[in-house]
């Protein structure tokens, strides 16, 4: 299952839920962690890979909630032995936590022979994490409420990215708590709607999607992470089309002009030493698939 990058993110006022209503562009990129599911006596869960040591293997994992939902929904037996691959940056604003609990989803419906659609696995997703529902949709699509409300973005080819991954994660309720905090002392910065994006799609045009990248949830996680701002900056001076925050942070994606232009750049801003590490991904691909 892929990574998401937001393209736009647009961020309305919280909510008396204590969620804020959003108008955001998910695009899926073809960074992926991959999970194996077996029928066992218990459920567990194992970790390896990128940030495994910082992944938990309990109820605060949200595969292990999604097996845990769709057990009680479907009234299987949640015994089943979870593997996960990691590549997905943990706590990144790529929605890895989300990608593996549509994995569990996906994985656990075909090995209960559960007769539930995408939709029907979606609604359950979002009761896990907004994200989510993307994570099984995949491609690109507009995403509003709080992000789970999906509609396909149709578009005209694919998207070279370079990712810059950062040291440690950015936790998602403390950066809309800083983006609250700025809101409530001045003027917001404000992404507005997301028509220029979607144009920049529409026509599949790099040079206007670099230019119509933005994120309302940026300057917060500048906020809280000043070094991204050099990230982002340093990107576009090496020849990036544009860059942005991707979600909640602290990943930063770098759109390139073609996938030979990514790994140069990639290589170009590894050599900076701004970030921890350096991937390139195309996109769109598509959401959580069983691949065996
Ligand atoms: O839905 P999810 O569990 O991914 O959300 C994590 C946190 O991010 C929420 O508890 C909330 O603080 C914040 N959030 C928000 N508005 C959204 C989505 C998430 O304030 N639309």
């Amino acid at each position: 299952m892929p990574a998401k990058l937001n393209l736009h993110l647009t961020v309305g006022p919280r909510g008396e839920d204590g969620y804020h209503e959003l108008a955001t562009v998910f695009h899926a990129v073809g960074l992926y962690d991959e999970l194996t599911a077996s029928v066992d006596d218990e459920l567990s869960v194992t970790v390896h890979g990128e940030g495994a040591d910082t992944v938990p293997l309990d109820g605060g994992n949200l595969a292990v909630r999604a097996v845990e939902l769709l057990a009680a929904e479907t009234g299987n037996d949640p015994g089943v032995s979870l593997h996960l691959d990691k590549r997905i940056p943990v706590a990144g604003g790529c929605a890895g936590g989300s990608a593996d609990a549509a994995a569990a989803l996906v994985a656990c419906a075909t090995l209960w022979d559960a007769e539930l659609s995408r939709e029907d696995l979606a609604v359950l997703g979002a009761r896990l994490g907004s994200d989510v529902p993307f994570a099984l949709h995949g491609g690109t699509a507009l995403g509003t409420g709080r992000g789970e409300q999906l509609t396909p973005v149709l578009g005209h080819g694919s998207y070279a990215w370079v990712l810059a991954l950062a040291d440690g994660g950015l936790s998602t309720p403390a950066v809309y708590g800083e983006l609250d905090r700025q809101r409530a002392v001045g003027p917001p910065a404000v992404a507005g709607d997301p028509a220029g994006t979607l144009a920049a799609l529409r026509t599949g045009d790099p040079v206007a999607l670099g230019r119509a990248l933005s994120n309302d949830l940026q300057e917060p996680a500048f906020a809280l992470r000043p070094a991204l701002r050099r990230v982002v900056l340093t990107g576009r001076e090496l020849g990036a089309l544009g860059g942005v925050v991707s979600g909640s942070g602290p990943t930063v994606a770098l759109l390139a002009r073609s996938p030979e232009h990514a790994t140069a750049l990639a290589a170009a801003l590894a050599a900076e030493d701004l970030c921890r590490s350096v991937r390139v991904a195309e996109g769109p691909v598509p959401g959580a698939r069983v691949v065996g």
